[in-house]
């Protein structure tokens, strides 16, 4: 596999592999620099913090270099009116591969069409994130044990969260898993989401009550409500706020389920949560850089 594009590329075994593969890197002695000697190019049109810090941290735990420019919409030369393509095409040349990030869903498959090197799609607008699909999945596998026989419960921004669409999508790759959808009635799951998941036989249903859906739930992953991809301020106020995990939401957690999200946080979670042992979403956070590492090794070689 060449270029991480969409979750659609993804099989059973292939994960299953990789994951076998993050193993080993969180276990990677230093001084091993597999991929001494390479470079990662980091291009980012849109704000990130985890992605873009632990794509560079996985190449440098691999022993390679990193060139980065962290808000490509403003300093790179797209300000000037660079196209994406001419952009991607002059950078193919300057790394062996490139991990990006665009806020137009599609633009990634527009710099794969122009490069010589593997891309890294870290998220296109409101479209897919597929390698925190992969993390996320990984997060569970490491933390449960499994990725058979789940209640996953989904909550917050499902309309516009790419996250959570690609995690979606990649649960067909499951047996036997339920998802249950909690969003503010303007935000909910798109159809494209839900024909897919129908297709292949993956059971869903949409709850409004947080609490009656986290009964019973083995994973509950809460997102951020997409503040910029709202048309105004005020749509943005009447949905945030809506479903926010605290103290009292944990009563209604078993023992055994864990809380994940793709940070960043605003208020969907209380803070109170984050020393409750089954709050994962840091350990999640931390899971980026060896299943990052993974991918970097995989298209490099
Ligand atoms: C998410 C993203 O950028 O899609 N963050 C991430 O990559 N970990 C989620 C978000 O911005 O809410």
């Amino acid at each position: 596999m060449k270029h991480i594009l969409a979750v659609d590329q993804f099989e059973r075994p292939w994960l299953e592999g990789l994951f076998a593969e993050a193993d080993r890197m969180r276990a990677l002695p230093r001084d091993a620099a597999p991929q001494r000697g390479k470079i990662l190019a980091t291009i980012f049109y849109e704000p990130s913090t985890r992605t873009r810090l632990s794509f560079e941290s996985a190449m440098i735990r691999l022993g390679g270099n990193v060139v980065s420019t962290e808000n490509a919409r403003e300093f790179s030369s797209a300000i000037k009116g660079e196209t994406v393509e001419d952009t991607m095409r002059m950078v193919s040349g300057y790394a062996d591969a490139i991990a990006m990030r665009h806020h137009e869903e599609g633009a990634i498959a527009r710099a794969v069409s122009v490069s010589d090197v593997p891309i890294l799609n870290a998220g296109d607008g409101p479209g897919e994130h597929p390698t925190q699909a992969l993390l996320d999945l990984y997060t569970i596998h490491h933390e449960i044990g499994q990725i058979d026989d789940l209640n996953i419960v989904m909550v917050g921004d499902l309309k516009y969260g790419r996250t959570v669409r690609s995690l979606s999508l990649l649960l067909r790759q499951t047996n036997n898993c339920k998802i249950t959808f909690v969003a503010p009635d303007a935000v909910r799951m798109r159809d494209d989401i839900k024909d897919a998941l129908d297709a292949s036989g993956v059971l869903w249903h949409e709850e409004a009550d947080l609490h009656a859906a986290m009964e019973g739930a083995d994973v509950v992953y809460q997102t951020r409500i997409q503040k910029e991809r709202f048309a105004s301020e005020a749509d943005y106020l009447a949905v945030k706020g809506t479903y926010v995990i605290d103290a009292e939401a944990m009563t209604h957690l078993p023992q055994h389920g864990i809380i994940m999200h793709p940070l960043p946080r605003v208020d969907e979670i209380a803070v109170e949560v984050d020393n409750d042992p089954r709050a994962a979403y840091f350990r999640q956070a931390r899971n980026g850089v060896y299943v990052r590492m993974a991918l970097l090794n995989q298209v490099l070689s």
